[in-house]
């Protein structure tokens, strides 16, 4: 190799090495990772839930050491660099700010949690081997800071965690999640079947922050926050579950990761209801999609692979039958998930973010209203909101179950419907998860009207 050539090559490996800034450091879990396995597990049996015979008997752990020292600050600099603030951040609520995609700009978070390792760890917590639910969802990152905007927000984020404290109110001294209305997330199911909420900030002198879960009695059970660097996993898709308010620090910094059972034929509790408001669907879709798709598709190898070693040839009618069944259900409710962006922003639009989180309780409330049953069987009947629509087979579907005492999968898990209460099309769109075609049918029928003359009367 000529001299020049090769002092070339060396001149550029110095640079290349040496002196350029490197923005993230390269992920290692010899130096990044800390981890110790969780001191005790909560099974769904311990909280008197009902265990699907498909899902984990882990229903959540308490919190574990997960992040090195090293590796929390290697996180948290790999997240603020400017290119992942510049295209990942969002604030879908005031005084909240989102980091989502964080994957396609960092190959930091990438690395951390599609490693072997960690993903060894987060499957060993959960009970049952576990695969990223899509690239989309890896480092959903929660953020609390002082600031208003996003760049005020985001011009206050720090690799070191920040250590300082804020004074307690009297009011945030007494503060009961439980009793207050103010919790950061009120009671709710995950979006997806197991999660793992990774604490990226100092939790000293915090107030709050914890999460509780609904046991099967109805009472209430509290697991504790993770400190910095620990992780917690809950199957949230099938846990109702709160997460308190943090009060008395500075920042409240949390990395999120969803995942799903790569066991076959496990029942998915996954919807993106939560995320599609403010998701990047351009995204979103096309890796539901894909993973929809590449569940369905290990699931009828499994069932070949399975017939093609011999059954038992009585059976294998209706448990073919039975497969396909279910197979159609996942796949309808794959299509119906993805609803078209410019709908769901100009629903928005019109009735308000708050209105698309608060649908269920919206309906709730009008429920009760005595001029309901007229407006909304009207609809019902005459079928002049989105004629020819596919929800409307969907209500016909779901109605035949009741009467032949079947339960509905909805959002809010699978349950037998109370055959006395009447279902409406409301009912039908609460259940598949489609909060902005609810409000454009709530629109329609004229029980959007009722509910604010309703609510101008209780004010
Ligand atoms: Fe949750």
């Amino acid at each position: 190799m000529p001299m020049m050539n090769s002092f070339g090559l060396l001149k550029q490996y110095i640079e290349g090495s040496f002196h350029k800034p490197t923005s993230e450091e390269t992920f290692d879990p010899k130096v990044h990772l800390n981890y110790t396995p969780p001191s005790k597990k909560f099974t769904m049996q311990d909280l008197l839930l009902n265990q699907s015979p498909t899902a984990s008997p882990i229903a959540g752990t308490v919190p574990f050491p997960l992040l090195s020292v090293k590796g929390v600050k290697a996180y948290r600099k790999a997240l603020f660099q400017k290119k992942v603030i510049d295209n990942c951040a969002s604030s879908p609520f005031p005084g909240t700010l989102v980091l989502r995609d964080a994957v396609k700009q960092s190959k930091f978070v990438n690395d951390f949690w599609t490693n072997p390792e960690t993903m060894r760890i987060v499957s060993e917590a959960a009970g049952v081997p576990l695969e990223v639910v899509m690239p989309t969802e890896i480092g959903h990152t929660n953020i609390q800071v002082e600031g208003t905007t996003v760049a005020e927000m985001t011009s206050n984020l720090k690799a070191e965690p920040v250590l300082g404290k804020v004074e307690l109110s009297s009011e945030d001294r007494t503060y009961n999640p439980l009793k207050d209305a103010s919790a950061i997330i009120p009671w709710h199911y995950d979006s997806y079947p197991y999660v793992c909420v990774l604490m990226l900030s100092d939790t000293e002198g915090m107030i709050g922050g914890e999460t509780y879960i609904k046991r099967g009695d109805g009472e209430v059970q509290k697991i504790e926050g993770p400190q910095i660097g620990h992780a917690v996993m809950l199957q949230g898709g099938e846990v109702c579950h709160l997460a308190a308010r943090a009060k008395g620090v500075k920042e409240r910094i949390s990395s999120i990761t969803s995942y799903r059972s790569t066991l076959p034929n496990v029942y998915d509790s996954s919807y993106i209801t939560n995320v599609r408001p403010y998701a990047d669907t351009g995204s979103l879709y096309p890796e539901w999609t894909q993973y929809r798709l590449r569940k369905l598709r290990d699931e009828l190898t499994y069932y070949l692979d399975k017939t093609e070693k011999g059954g038992d040839p009585g059976q294998e009618r209706k448990t073919v039958q039975a497969l396909i069944n279910q197979q159609i259900d996942y796949l309808r409710r794959t299509s119906r998930q993805m609803v078209d962006p410019e709908f769901t922003q100009q629903v928005l639009r019109k009735y308000g973010r708050p209105s698309y989180y608060d649908a269920p309780r919206i309906w709730e409330t009008v429920r009760s209203l005595p001029e309901i049953d007229s407006l909304a069987l009207v609809t019902n009947e005459e079928r002049r909101w989105q004629p020819g629509s596919v929800y409307w087979t969907d209500l016909l579907g779901s109605i035949k179950r009741i009467q032949a005492g079947k339960p509905l999968q909805s959002v809010l898990g699978t349950a037998v419907w109370d055959k006395t209460r009447a279902y409406y099309m409301g009912d039908e769109l609460l259940r598949q998860g489609l909060n902005e075609i609810f409000l454009d049918w709530l629109g329609y029928s004229g029980i959007w009207e009722l509910y604010c003359s309703a609510s101008l009367n209780e004010t």
